[in-house]
């Protein structure tokens, strides 16, 4: 059992960092220095009143000068669960999750402010478009961190952009309006798995941006992560072929090389943002 969030940090990394000696591992740094997705739910219902609560918490996230940009849609009824079910067959935490909620970036509620007092919507913008999406991202983490705090396992779905209009036709989002990501939301069935975190000296810089220690930092880091959790399935073998050891950082070049979402800008600008 970790005794110090030392502990518990030399777990997240995968080396000792002699961070956190002094400070017993316990409340809510613990809670986050341990915290992982959950994929798979016991079935047992969360109940309405706690999942308004925490919704009440997502929106107690901060939020750019306070315009509250984002909505979510608490989807209920079957046949629309049916629709994203259907839509990532592989993710089947999507099918089975308890509660599935859809963080949105929300433009409109602004334009329609605007409209009230008679003033143009000025702001059809890639900032208001950056704003929105960080105004859900940082709601649905509150949200997360919430949940897990009172023993829920969440895991966020942002695969469910592969189908931009099927989510806006389900959803009957507006324009101004679009998906940020989907959550999964239920009691965990298991413990899951902690992933191991970058090192911070690849992260955490001091007064400048300093990636000098790249190679050495990062090889260190695709061989614990290899250690800890080899990644199971390679992406794109008919490209790059079976690796003998597949690491992280060979994960991540397949993926980066392979555009996702080809469609999400035509999207976006046909559904309100002129992104200028
Ligand atoms: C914006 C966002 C989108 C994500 N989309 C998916 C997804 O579509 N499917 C999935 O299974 N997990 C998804 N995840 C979960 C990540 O895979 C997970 O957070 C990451 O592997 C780190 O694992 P951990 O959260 O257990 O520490 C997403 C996470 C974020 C923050």
């Amino acid at each position: 059992m970790p005794q110090m969030l030392s502990d518990l940090i030399a777990q997240r990394f995968g080396i000792p960092t002699g961070v956190g000696a002094t400070l017993p591992a316990e409340g809510e740094l613990a809670r986050i220095l341990a915290r992982r997705s959950h994929r798979r739910y016991a079935e047992r219902p969360v109940p309405e009143e706690l999942l308004a609560v925490l919704l009440a918490c997502a929106q107690s996230a901060s939020a750019k000068s306070d315009l509250q940009q984002w909505s979510v849609v608490v989807v209920k009824d079957p046949a629309k669960r049916k629709v994203f079910a259907e839509l990532l067959p592989d993710m089947a935490h999507v099918a089975k999750a308890p509660v599935f909620l859809v963080f949105l970036g929300d433009m409109r509620r602004g334009q329609r402010i605007c409209a009230r007092y008679d003033r143009p919507h000025d702001s059809n913008t890639l900032d208001t478009f950056m704003n929105a999406a960080v105004d859900s991202a940082l709601a649905m983490q509150t949200f997360i961190l919430a949940a897990e705090a009172v023993g829920l396992g969440t895991c966020p779905i942002s695969q469910l952009r592969k189908d931009m209009p099927l989510v806006t036709r389900t959803l009957e989002l507006p324009p101004g309006v679009f998906p940020v990501a989907a959550l999964c939301v239920g009691y965990p069935a298991d413990a899951g798995r902690l992933s191991l975190r970058l090192p911070p000296a690849l992260v955490v810089h001091t007064d400048r941006y300093d990636d000098s220690r790249f190679e050495a930092e990062l090889a260190g880091y695709d061989a614990r992560r290899h250690a800890h959790t080899p990644i199971a399935k390679q992406m794109y073998t008919k490209t790059y072929g079976v690796a003998g050891r597949y690491t992280w950082s060979d994960n991540v070049s397949r993926r980066l090389a392979n555009r996702e979402r080809r469609d999400f800008g035509a999207f976006i600008r046909q559904h309100g943002f002129e992104l200028e």
